[in-house]
């Protein structure tokens, strides 16, 4: 079995580890090089990771049986499309279906029309005319980009902007890029991240897991891709109980099922449904495509079932003919980012890496004929494994800790403090 692999981030490292584990070749398809990515393939190319030419110059000379698709991006420029006229199949959505991610609208209009649980209010709008009385109405509401925005296109009132003339603002640079924008009502709660894998016909949830988006310590400062996350050995959370997660995954079957009725083709891939537990139950914020980055570092390591025979039976339609196993594990991970990022992070530095117990998986790296360099976005992700919270924490902080370089991380993830803090608030909301 031969598997090409496309991207070169700390999720892709993940997953070039889950396809090397279940004794597939790995070829690879990268932006830059990954170096925990190249010691694991057998063949690595290094260029656009959504060019055709050189998708198809890779597919003529190794072969593979089938490809894995990390990031959106080449999900939303149609590689998966490009691979299957090539006769490679993907793991991840044709151009059509990626819309699950790339246009908001498609996914909350299919929740609509197909009556699935936990939607908020919601209006899209590809003109100014009447926003602001549907703010009015709302009071609290968040504004969403009808596109991809690599994660900073959401504003939320109160965080983001405080008045209504403000949020008409925003909209109106929105409907200048994109073809609409979304209004929605603002939701209060715990949020999580529940990935699914689906074949189109059946859907498979992994182990829940939290991601901490703000840049600093105690939630504050801008939004990241994601500072750090963190999963539990019961596949609990420790603010969430099984019904929610079963709450989860019922709007994920429900949503898996109308894309097939509405587009009559079948999703396969990754469905990592957002969500948050509020006061009214399970809500869905919104859908990506792929698998979240840091929470692919959080359940590829504890994956028992092959990874592989996943993918396998992902593309073929048989994913019901197996159970996939996690290992009863908990899991912390803990991004180190160049200093002053997301918004002006240094870039062309290098970084060393000490002795210590985590795994790394290395993100936005370049290795260089003297070193490691980061490129600006974030680093290494480092992650702890164990039988309890506490000790996972313990492993991804030494991780941290042991880079020399102008870096910083959140000390806070995975602690006994936050996860105290997670449980209160949901108390607060539902007693
Ligand atoms: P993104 O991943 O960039 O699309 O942004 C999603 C983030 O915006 C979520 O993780 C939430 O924190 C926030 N968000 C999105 N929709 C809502 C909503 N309806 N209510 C409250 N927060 C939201
Ligand atoms: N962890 C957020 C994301 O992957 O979009």
């Amino acid at each position: 079995m031969k598997v090409l692999l496309i991207g070169n981030g700390a999720r892709e490292h993940a997953l070039a580890e889950a396809i090397t584990r279940g004794e597939a070749k790995l070829v690879s398809l990268m932006a830059a090089n990954n170096p925990g990515i190249s010691s694991l393939s057998s063949n690595r190319f290094i260029g656009r990771i959504d060019e055709q030419d050189l998708i198809r110059h890779i597919v003529e000379k190794t072969k593979p049986d089938i490809a894995v698709i990390g990031p959106e991006a080449p999900l939303q420029t149609g590689v998966v499309d490009f691979l299957s006229e090539l006769k490679v199949p993907s793991v991840g959505p044709v151009k059509e279906l990626a819309k699950l991610e790339t246009s908001k609208s498609f996914s909350r209009r299919l929740q609509q029309q197909y009556n699935i649980k936990g939607m908020p209010r919601w209006q899209a709008f590809e003109s100014m005319h009447e926003i602001d009385s549907y703010m009015e109405e709302l009071k609290d509401f968040v504004i969403k980009p009808d596109g991809l925005t690599g994660g900073k296109g959401v504003k939320v009132k109160g965080e983001h902007f405080k008045s209504i003339s403000q949020g008409v603002e925003y909209c109106r640079e929105v409907l200048d890029k994109h073809p609409s924008v979304i209004v929605e009502e603002r939701l209060e709660g715990e949020e999580f991240s529940l990935q699914c894998l689906t074949d189109g016909r059946h859907v498979i949830a992994t182990p829940p897991v939290q991601d901490h988006k703000r840049a600093f310590e105690d939630d504050t400062g801008p939004n990241t891709g994601g500072m750090g996350s963190y999963s539990c050995e019961d596949h609990l959370l420790p603010f969430l109980k099984q019904e929610h997660i079963d709450e989860a995954l019922e709007i994920t079957k429900g949503m898996a099922k109308a894309i097939h009725k509405e587009t009559g083709i079948y999703y396969k891939g990754v469905m990592y449904g957002g969500f948050i537990l509020t006061r009214d139950g399970v809500k869905l914020i919104e859908y990506n495509a792929r698998f979240g980055d840091p929470e692919a570092m959080n359940v590829l390591p504890l994956m028992e079932t092959s990874f592989v025979d996943v993918c396998r039976a992902i593309v073929e339609g048989s994913l019901n003919t197996f159970k996939t196993k996690f290992s009863k594990k908990a899991t912390v991970c803990k991004y180190v980012v160049p200093k002053g990022y997301p918004e002006k992070p240094v870039k062309d530095v290098k970084i060393d890496i000490g002795k210590n117990k985590a795994r790394a998986y290395y993100a936005s790296i370049d290795k260089r004929e003297d070193g490691l360099y980061m490129l600006g976005s974030r680093a290494v992700a480092f992650v702890g494994i164990s039988d309890t919270i506490d000790e996972a924490e313990r492993i991804a902080q030494q991780g941290v800790e042991s880079v020399k370089g102008p870096v910083f991380y959140r000390k806070d993830i995975g602690t006994k403090a936050l996860l105290k803090k997670r449980v209160e608030h949901v108390r607060s909301l539902i007693p």
